[in-house]
């Protein structure tokens, strides 16, 4: 009897895309360098490859796997998390108007109002955990929102299915986008929530070892998809087939590791919230989250990222993160180490001070990227610097 069963997430992770190669057997999809593919007549290649910024096999296998694992039709994959937001942003019409969240990423805002504000599109930010805040910002122009759950640095939980519902009640043309980066499709499928979009820097959990820098857009829209093909090809912010590669490789761990993250993150969340060094755990899997349920509810389990203020406040920063020994001060975040760094100083100094003091990213946050390590380790390395 054929079973009809949905292939679990780790065998999705696996297979999809790539069986054996047709050529050699090869159980691994090969990595194809070439720039150009020989033709048979002018305008009659071989295959369906002419040329690799328009499409490439390995990039093609990656795209394929990836809109699987979101439970999407159409993958695509760029040079960078940036380079994937940049290509949706241009494939907006003039003067249209976009919705972020207060805390998102510095470098979305950076790109919203240092690039394409002057180029005629207009943006407002709010806090998306209430959803009035969002209809409220909601206006004729509105082609975009875009939201990051659990957002980046201050781990708020939005609600994607009442964002998608308002979407299509109030501007149903609109595209709804999620950047899934910090949750991977392993924790939340967004399009299965009601987004049109979702958006995912691969250099952080999907690449997981900090060695490759890569973005990815999926898609279930047919429209969309061929627009942002086009854009592709057009702009060509494309991924080099060797990251491709490296990208299909860690996808294949992905749930394992995303299963260790989890783990060392509440273990270690836990701990700091008893710590008297320690003033404020933020981290969706404790119930002290002002949107712990939400997340029960969206999430399959809460992820590796915990943000933190120390009891002695800002002073007490830089001493703190000095002292660690296997924590690594560095920007970035999803790899199998465990990294830490100062959001207003790092990942978030684009944004204004004054933005930063109202929104919650106080001059004292400190952001974790919560590795793989024994945690044992990790909570001693922690507890001594503390
Ligand atoms: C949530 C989020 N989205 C997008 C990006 C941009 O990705 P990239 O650095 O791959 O361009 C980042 C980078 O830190 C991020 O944290």
């Amino acid at each position: 009897m054929v079973s009809k069963k949905e292939p679990g997430f780790a065998t999705k992770a696996i297979h999809a895309g790539f069986s054996h190669d047709k050529a050699t057997g090869a159980v691994m999809p090969p990595i194809y360098m070439a720039s150009t593919y020989a033709q048979l007549s002018p305008g009659h290649p071989i295959s369906k490859y002419e040329y690799s910024r328009t499409a490439n096999p390995t990039r093609d296998v990656l795209e394929a796997n990836l809109a699987t694992l979101e439970n999407g039709r159409f993958g695509l994959c760029f040079a960078s998390g940036c380079a994937a937001l940049n290509t949706l942003l241009q494939a907006l019409p003039s003067g249209s108007h976009v919705i972020i969240s207060d805390d998102v990423y510095g470098g979305t805002l950076r790109l919203l109002s240092q690039i394409f504000t002057p180029m005629g599109l207009h943006y407002t930010q709010c806090d998306m955990t209430d959803i009035n805040n969002i209809e409220q910002a909601i206006n004729e122009n509105t082609q975009l929102i875009w939201l990051e759950t659990p957002s980046n640095p201050l781990l708020k939980i939005i609600d994607i299915t009442a964002v998608a519902q308002l979407k299509q009640q109030k501007c149903p043309n609109a595209w709804l986008a999620v950047d899934n980066t910090f949750a991977t499709p392993y924790l939340q499928t967004p399009l299965d929530l009601g987004a049109d979009i979702v958006c995912h820097s691969t250099t952080k959990y999907i690449g997981g070892h900090s060695d490759v820098i890569g973005g990815a857009l999926i898609v279930n829209n047919e429209t969309l998809a061929q627009k942002l093909y086009f854009l592709q090809n057009a702009t060509g912010s494309i991924p080099s087939p060797m990251d491709c590669y490296l990208l299909l490789r860690s996808i294949k761990t992905l749930h394992v590791r995303m299963n260790a993250h989890c783990h060392n993150a509440k273990t270690i969340a836990k701990a700091l919230s008893s710590h008297p060094k320690v003033s404020r755990v933020i981290y969706p899997g404790l119930s002290t989250h002002p949107e712990h349920y939400l997340a029960t509810k969206q999430m399959r389990d809460f992820g590796g990222m915990i943000s933190i203020t120390l009891t002695d406040g800002p002073k007490a920063v830089i001493p703190f993160l000095k002292k660690l020994k296997i924590f690594t001060l560095a920007e970035s975040l999803g790899g199998v180490e465990s990294l830490i760094e100062h959001p207003a100083v790092m990942t978030h100094a684009a944004i204004p001070a004054e933005h930063r003091k109202k929104i919650g990213i106080e001059d004292s946050l400190i952001r974790i990227s919560v590795g793989i390590e024994a945690v044992d380790d990790l909570l001693e390395d922690l507890n001594q610097a503390l």
